[in-house]
């Protein structure tokens, strides 16, 4: 089996981590550098990833995670935060930032005011009916997770996708310890527990690919 297939297969949700085993700095920042080469719309990267390993922060994140023990005995949690709309905003700073690192001349603000109005235009008339901005940028948060949970299993590291969260509490415990964070420019998308397996996995439950799968060829 070749490496990647693998790695799909290594990854599971780890119910139970081995508490006394860390992940190293250097297997940490190489997972979230999965996360950050991740596609985006415009490329405009709509996530912020926050790191905790402090066993404290831990405690009170599993509190508001329904008391999961993946939160406390993983090695590192990371909260994955999607962009809400006040950051796509033609005078938002971070709209501004990233259309000019592609403009010729990022000081151009006349280029800078197209760029972010044709980003502005797509966001307002031409995301899927009812799909909000917030809901845009949440699903692609998501695609930043499935990188780095895959690349953490190519790494022989285990993992846990969090999605049950309780979101505002999240928010309260990150406007307590970040200090420049607010959960008005932010929301969680879906939190990940990543440490060292304490116990095999069962077997994976899986539809045949038969089942999942169409193709209209010639
Ligand atoms: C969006 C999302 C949220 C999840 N939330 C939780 C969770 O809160 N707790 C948990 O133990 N597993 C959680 N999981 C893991 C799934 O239960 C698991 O991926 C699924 O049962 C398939 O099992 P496998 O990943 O071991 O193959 C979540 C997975 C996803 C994709």
């Amino acid at each position: 089996m070749d490496k990647l297939l693998q790695a799909l297969n290594f990854r599971h949700a780890c119910k139970k981590f081995d508490g006394t085993k860390k992940i190293s700095n250097t297997d940490i920042e190489s997972i979230l550098e999965a996360g950050r080469l991740s596609p985006s719309t415009f490329g405009l990267e709509p996530w912020h990833f926050v790191v905790v390993d402090n066993d404290k922060i831990k405690s009170e994140l599993r509190a508001v995670c329904y008391n999961q023990e993946q939160v406390t005995s993983c090695s590192h949690f990371v909260i994955v935060l999607y962009r809400k709309a006040n950051n796509f905003t033609s005078q938002s700073e971070y709209l501004r930032r990233t259309v000019a690192r592609n403009l010729p001349n990022p000081e151009d603000q006349t280029a800078i005011d197209i760029g972010c109005q044709s980003i502005i235009n797509f966001y307002e008339h031409g995301l899927a009916s009812g799909l909000t901005i917030n809901h845009s940028s949440e699903m692609q948060s998501y695609l930043a997770c499935a990188n780095m949970l895959t690349a953490a299993a190519y790494y022989g590291i285990d993992s846990c996708a969090i999605g049950g969260f309780q979101h505002d509490g999240i928010i309260k415990i990150l406007e307590k310890y970040i200090l420049a964070f607010s959960g008005e420019s932010f929301g969680v998308g879906l939190c990940l527990a990543f440490g060292y397996r304490l116990n095999e996995p069962r077997a994976k439950t899986r539809w045949s690919l038969d089942e999942v799968t169409t193709y209209l060829s010639d």
